[in-house]
């Protein structure tokens, strides 16, 4: 099986400098790319690759890139924006590839400029992320030394600066207008779209924001090719997918696999299955703010059509396991605690109702809940919806409760009768 985008990570051992990057094939995309292909080339590889972005929605990235403008009557400075703030709980995915190969992320940048015809890129990393941005910052400065960063890469016509950004540390900061309005120094709050930043991003410019994980992509594709890339999928999506798994299974951790694994490979193979003397009631298949899928959906392929099909959200594809010896009314209510602190008050339903959703789970678990606490609960999730606030950050943050709701109805009923959570005894 062939994993492109983990080959040269091996934890506990420190990154490829760019010798031994060099050494395995590292940078050859840029040569490829700026002395074979036309930066439309290069979409077009990405665009027949069938790329869908990592970042949680899952939007095919040759389309993202299609709506950038070309030519002479384009801005002359455009943006690429690599969202490296993953903040999302229960993912880990792109940590692990900025730690682990940080010139395969400076490689992705360069040849994904290209193709968008960008003269300045942005990692926007998250600020906890110390060890990411320290090397990331000495993989631009060696890529700099060798000639694949700054004026006239390679003897080519084209020109790129890099710089690594730190995130203020706010959730907010991933949602990708928000992450721009932070990067020009503002407090991280969402824009109306449209304007996309495709045609009006950072500083009014075409700007691209991508995932860590769908760039990384990129370089392989380039190499390679799309008819390679779709061919490492077992479903319509193409490539490999970096898939994770938290919670109380045997091994917590992330492996890159085929895209489209079916869920019970990754729980029960790559994982280890649930750790002795606990069983799987439920998981959240791609980060907290995904629907709650169940046992019975184990055999679901791991693609973003499947998972939709059946009720959730691919996501992040990072799933976190909810075993049947944690309250389940404890985790919504600690999930929910993070979505509240993190709304960034812009629109009233989701700054006043999540906290209000928060203290009634708080309520139900401490034995004070009242049976119209329920309906109050479901009333919310539909205020909070799809299309009720101006970004996604509630609507993510009703649909582990929605689901909640419904697949523990039972436990709701117990801690509302019993007056008191029969977990904590
Ligand atoms: C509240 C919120 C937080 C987000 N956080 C991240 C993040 O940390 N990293 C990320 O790549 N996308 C995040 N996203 C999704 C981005 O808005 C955007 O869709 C993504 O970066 C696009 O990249 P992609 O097309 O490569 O997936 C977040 C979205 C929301 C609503
Ligand atoms: S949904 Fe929440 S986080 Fe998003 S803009 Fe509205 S208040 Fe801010």
């Amino acid at each position: 099986m062939e994993r492109p985008l983990t080959e040269h990570i091996h934890p506990g051992r420190p990154p490829l400098d760019i010798e031994g990057y060099e050494r395995v094939g590292g940078y050859q995309s840029v040569h490829k790319a700026l002395k074979q292909l036309s930066p439309e080339a290069v979409l077009k590889e990405v665009t027949d690759s069938n790329l869908r972005g990592r970042g949680g929605a899952g939007f095919p990235t040759g389309q993202k890139w299609s709506f950038v403008p070309r030519g002479d009557k384009a801005p002359k400075h455009k943006y690429l924006v690599v969202n490296a703030d993953e903040m999302e709980p229960g993912t880990f995915k792109d940590r692990l590839l900025l730690e682990g190969n940080p010139h395969q992320m400076i490689e992705a940048v360069v040849v994904s400029a290209y193709a968008i015809e960008a003269s300045s890129a942005y990692i926007f990393v998250r600020g906890e992320y110390h060890l990411a941005m320290q090397r990331l910052e000495q993989a631009a400065a060696e890529a700099a030394q060798r000639g694949y960063l700054g004026n006239n890469i390679l003897g080519a016509p084209f020109s790129l600066e890099v710089h690594v950004h730190g995130s203020a540390g706010r959730y907010m900061c991933g949602e990708e207008t928000a992450l721009i309005t932070s990067l020009e120094g503002q407090r991280a709050i969402p824009r109306a779209k449209p304007p996309f930043p495709q045609a009006s991003g950072l500083w009014g410019r075409p700007t691209v924001v991508n995932n860590v994980e769908t760039l990384c992509n990129v370089p392989h594709i380039v190499n390679r090719g799309a008819a390679w890339f779709r061919g490492l999928s077992r479903g319509p999506d193409g490539g490999t997918k970096i898939y994770g798994a938290s919670g109380r299974v045997q091994h917590p951790g992330a492996w890159e696999l085929p895209m489209g694994t079916p869920l019970r490979e990754i729980i029960e193979d790559h994982a280890g299955g649930m750790r002795d003397g606990y069983g799987l009631r439920a998981l959240l298949p791609g980060g907290a703010s995904t629907a709650f899928l169940t046992p019975e959906h184990l055999d679901v392929a791991m693609d973003f059509a499947s998972v939709e099909k059946a009720g959730s959200r691919l996501g992040t594809g990072t799933a976190i396991v909810l075993d049947d010896r944690t309250c389940p009314i404890g985790m919504l209510r600690n999930l929910e605690h993070f979505f509240a602190q993190e709304s960034c008050g812009w629109c009233t339903p989701c700054r006043d109702g999540l906290p209000w959703t928060e203290r009634i789970l708080a309520a139900i678990e401490r034995g004070e809940g009242k049976d119209e606490d329920l309906g109050m609960l479901e009333m919310h999730t539909r205020f909070l919806g799809p299309g009720k606030t101006f970004c996604a950050h509630a609507p993510g943050a009703m649909a582990p409760l929605e689901s909640g709701l419904v697949c523990f109805r039972d436990e709701f009923e117990r801690h509302i009768r019993g007056r008191g959570c029969p977990w904590r005894s």
